[in-house]
């Protein structure tokens, strides 16, 4: 991100985070172009950053939605995605939410159980519709990724087993109220090796051809998201060698093919800027103490994920150093054993990759304001969340506060 991060920082505050929209067009078009002539369809997964900004950003290039709320999908309706490229998947949803994803009339909802097709099924039935479905098929996979986020095996909760899908997919047929047009997968996230989704693609093909034999006509090939990125020295996925394995995988059928990426369109985007309050040792140990939390970022602490950490303009001497939040507990860390010169109170740091599963997993924990969101467009930023405020956090109590 090439950017003047003093301005910034004294512009909007700390903590901040800031996303590059050019970064986000460029992987965009980048993989879509890996798609060459074929029919496809780039659903961003709304959950790896939900600004409506941000959505509003790929919609404008043609971007549809994978959503996994009712909120999600009001947001992608809000931020301008087509409705017929809004899906919605996961493996609990509510009544309320059923039905109001029918009264949108989106592409499909994506189903993970018999039982939840059922109640599609009985929604739809009480609302005279027909429900247009999917259904999320467990290839039974080894994604070979942090079991955190690793999905695609039996002992995980999504999806159903091939058979199960097979006969959800004769079930449905048959049924006025629903409407088998697409298949799913997703095998996990941050994947960097593509055997697994070249193999997950192919059992999920098969499946497609078997269910053309008895004439139910699957027309959309969904994928999933989970396409890795660099972090520190992870060597992605190859975008076209991507495309190829999904074209060979449904060689001889005409499906529109569709995948979810979420952090591959938004994590190297995004950056996380937080000052330096203090530098503290504890019987030698050093501390650089900064004024964002887990609460504002919470992919170290939950998985120890590793975000880079960088002190802009700094020189002198590197030594290791735990950055760490104000926020109670021991867990609150950006890096453990970060190299970093000698830091002063108002410096900035900046760390890195944060443009997916930052903001979103951000929490009020410790009654702490969520970060305001930036937009950096060619030279001009943009805010495009303003910082909470106290009176944000407590507006639901306030008028509930017993006397
Ligand atoms: N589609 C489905 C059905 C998903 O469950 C997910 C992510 C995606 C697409 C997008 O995956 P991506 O392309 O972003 O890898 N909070 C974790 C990541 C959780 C991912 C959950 N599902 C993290 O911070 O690493």
């Amino acid at each position: 991100m090439a950017l003047d991060y003093k301005t910034l920082v004294e512009t909007y505050g700390t903590p901040l985070y800031a996303y590059d929209f050019d970064y986000i067009e460029n992987r965009y078009r980048t993989l879509k172009e890996a798609f060459g002539g074929k029919k496809s369809l780039i659903n961003y997964a709304v959950k790896a950053n939900s600004n409506l900004s941000v959505i509003r950003h790929l919609a404008k290039l043609g971007a549809g939605a994978d959503c996994v709320s009712i909120g999600e999908v009001y947001r992608a309706l809000d931020a301008g995605v087509d409705k017929y490229k809004i899906i919605f998947s996961g493996v609990g949803k509510r009544d309320d939410e059923i039905e109001e994803a029918l009264r949108k009339d989106i592409l499909m909802l994506n189903l993970e159980s018999e039982a939840e097709m059922k109640r599609v099924e009985a929604i739809a039935a009480d609302m005279q519709k027909e429900a247009r479905i999917s259904i999320r098929v467990n290839p039974n996979i080894d994604p070979k990724t942090h079991p955190y986020i690793s999905t695609g095996l039996h002992e995980n909760k999504f999806g159903v087993d091939i058979e199960t899908a097979k006969r959800m997919y004769i079930y449905a047929k048959k049924s006025p109220h629903l409407n088998p047009i697409g298949v799913h997968f997703h095998i996990g996230s941050q994947l960097t090796e593509l055997g697994p989704i070249k193999e997950s693609a192919q059992i999920v093909a098969d499946l497609v051809r078997s269910l053309h034999a008895i004439d139910i006509d699957i027309r959309f090939f969904d994928v999933g998201g989970g396409l890795g990125v660099v972090y520190k020295d992870e060597t992605p996925i190859d975008e076209r060698e991507y495309t190829v394995a999904i074209f060979e995988a449904i060689k001889g059928m005409d499906l529109t093919i569709m995948c979810e990426p979420g952090r591959y369109l938004v994590a190297n985007a995004g950056a996380f800027f937080t000052r330096v309050l203090y530098e503290k040792r504890n019987e030698g140990k050093r501390f650089v103490i900064v004024d964002g939390a887990m609460n504002d970022l919470l992919r170290p602490s939950l998985y120890n994920a590793y975000h880079r950490i960088e002190a802009p303009g700094k020189k002198g001497e590197e030594t290791p150093a735990d950055v760490v939040g104000p926020v109670c507990e021991s867990g609150d860390f950006f890096g453990k054993e970060v190299m970093l010169p000698p830091l002063e109170h108002n410096d900035i740091l900046v760390v890195h990759s944060a443009g997916a599963y930052g903001f979103t997993m951000a929490s009020n924990y410790n009654t702490r304001p969520r970060p305001a969101e930036v937009a950096i467009i060619g030279d001009e930023t943009r805010l495009i969340r303003r910082r909470e405020t106290y009176e944000d956090q407590i507006r639901l109590e306030k008028e509930y506060l017993i006397p």
